[in-house]
């Protein structure tokens, strides 16, 4: 997937990203980061620019469950799941009410968005045979 560079002029919306795995998804073990969105890029897109390495088997398009996180604030000032993304989730392991795709979720609105990214975001690549 491209991932933009960061625009830090228009990356505006606050969003607090909690990892269940931060040294999986970062290399680092913070448990807690906050970055700032430009509004239009998905929340994949935005963690990819901060170095949260949230998998995306399918490079983003909708086609896999590997980007799958919770969103536990700020669901309203995100579009509405499509049914698209709705039959995809629902593969997810540990699938929630808050359940979102992260490549689908286009961030919107002032903020802040909270979200967090299971551990098994990690372990299911760990576990693809060689
Ligand atoms: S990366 Fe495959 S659905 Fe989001």
């Amino acid at each position: 997937m491209h991932v933009r560079p960061i625009n830090t002029a228009a990356a505006t919306i606050p969003v607090v990203v909690h990892m269940e795995d931060p040294e999986g998804l970062t290399g680092r073990d913070e448990k807690q980061m906050t970055v700032k969105a430009e509004p239009g890029l998905s929340l994949l897109e935005v963690c990819m620019q901060h170095g949260i390495n949230i998998e995306h088997a399918c490079g983003g398009v909708c086609a896999c469950s590997t980007c799958h996180v919770y969103v536990e604030q700020g669901m309203e000032q995100l579009p509405e799941a499509t049914e698209a993304e709705m039959d995809r989730v629902e593969e997810a392991p540990g699938l929630q009410i808050n359940s979102r795709l992260s490549c689908q979720c286009l961030v919107q609105g002032r903020g802040p968005i909270t979200i967090r990214v299971p551990a098994w975001n990690r372990n299911a690549v760990k576990e693809v045979p060689h």
